[in-house]
């Protein structure tokens, strides 16, 4: 690349990233611009302002998702597809999915300034609400997209009872059309997300790459335990069915299921709450939220039975008892054989050093692996740090990550057959 070009790009990146930071909710710790927020929507025109000037054709589809298109010479040919999302977690960092959608908008600059146009249109997205939020739901524009977002889904409720499909209405979205989506309908030769690794593998053995092998599935929970109500100033110790106990022993059941997993499993429980409001009073009712993951099928279709029962039984020696809500939010998704073995020849034409690697965190190419053939190519993140605001990638490695997109996409663009799935 052009000592120009390269510059530009480290600049466009850079600023990129800064510009992108101030939409934050202010009143939320870290980076916070969660899907809904209006600083999410605020931070929307900025990013279809960003595709429109790297020379794009810009829509909103009706799922949401911010669409540039970048014609190609041959309009009736299957589209390569590119992108990742700009919303955050509550109290998140910079660079989660930024990443993904600044490199996909910039490699699109490059490829139009290359002066040889494409054969396939590319279409470059900018996904709507990819993290899991108050409603229990990850990857909501990728997810309706791919026609996978159900009216179940729809009817989920945050904790103050508003509907899912309520909070895309009150974003000017229609929820009886979320899944029309023509861009998703015209078939696809593949589809390349660019994202930080969010763990440590990368940096440790000082690889500026890796290349996704599978995607973590994810079962996630919500565990009732009914215990009694009772003085806690009277009740003896033995004689009180503590629904706080029981899921306190719940807790440690669930990291010991994570840590018994045979090749790749981690299990997180991330609230507890108790109805009880008075301290005086034995816990009656506590409800326990969490999740577990696995690249391994096997182990994490096992985990809703073998968890179920362990809790189960800890909470019946306590005489309490317990009622689980199960919601699978993705199975494990392989990546496609074919893109893996593109992306990891256009990294060894750049004489860039790659693993293979999979996921433990989840993105909307778990959905769009149903429209196309899937890849992810990964940058190192600093101490392996993510959904934090400490969340770090440097300049240098996101520049890096783009011009393996670029040579990734060129490649895809240039084969006649569809990658092997
Ligand atoms: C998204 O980043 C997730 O893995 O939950
Ligand atoms: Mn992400
Ligand atoms: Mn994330």
């Amino acid at each position: 690349m052009l000592q120009s070009h390269q510059s530009e790009l480290h600049d466009r990146l850079d600023t990129g990233v800064t510009e992108l930071s101030t939409f934050r909710d202010h009143e939320r710790p870290g980076w916070s611009r969660e899907v809904f927020s209006e600083a999410y929507r605020a931070s929307r025109e900025w990013t279809a302002n960003r595709m429109r000037a790297a020379g794009l054709e810009v829509h909103l589809d009706a799922a949401g998702n911010i669409v540039g298109r970048l014609a190609g010479l041959d309009p009736s040919a299957p589209a390569l597809v590119t992108g990742s999302h700009t919303d955050t977690v509550d109290g998140g960092g910079r660079f989660d999915g930024v990443v993904g959608v600044l490199g996909a908008i910039e490699a699109a600059r490059l490829l139009a300034a290359g002066g040889r146009q494409l054969r396939r249109d590319l279409l470059v997205v900018d996904f709507l609400g990819e993290e899991s939020n108050v409603f229990g739901l990850s990857c909501l524009g990728s997810r309706a997209a791919a026609q996978e977002l159900t009216p179940a889904d729809l009817d989920r409720c945050d904790y103050r009872g508003v509907s899912l499909g309520r909070a895309y209405t009150d974003f000017g979205l229609d929820p009886a059309k979320l899944s029309d989506v023509p861009w998703a309908r015209r078939p696809l030769q593949a589809f390349v997300e660019l994202h930080i690794e969010q763990g440590p593998t990368l940096e440790q053995r000082g690889l500026p790459l890796g290349i996704v092998t599978a995607i973590t599935g994810i079962e996630r929970f919500i565990a009732s335990f009914a215990g009694s109500a009772d003085h806690a100033g009277t009740t003896s110790m033995e004689d009180r069915r503590d629904a706080m106990i029981a899921a306190a022993e719940g807790v440690l059941a669930v990291r010991a299921e994570g840590c018994g997993a045979p090749t790749h499993g981690v299990a997180t429980t991330t609230r507890v709450d108790s109805e009880s409001r008075s301290p005086n009073v034995v816990p009656s009712l506590v409800r326990m939220y969490g999740e577990v993951r696995s690249v391994d099928p096997g182990w994490l279709s096992g985990v809703q039975g073998r968890l179920g029962a362990e809790i189960t039984a800890r909470a019946a020696k306590l005489g309490v008892d317990v009622g689980f809500e199960w919601s699978s939010d993705n199975a494990v998704v392989e990546a496609s054989r074919g893109v893996q073995d593109v992306a990891g020849a256009a990294a060894d034409t750049l004489g860039l050093p790659w693993m293979p690697i999979p996921s433990g965190a989840t993105h909307d190419a778990v959905h769009m692996a149903s429209l196309a053939p899937m890849g992810m190519i990964f940058i190192p993140s600093k101490n392996g740090k993510s959904h934090c605001p400490e969340e770090w990638s440097s300049t240098e490695d996101i520049a890096v990550g783009a011009q393996a997109l670029v040579a990734t996409l060129q490649r895809l663009d240039g084969g006649d057959t569809r990658p092997q799935h």
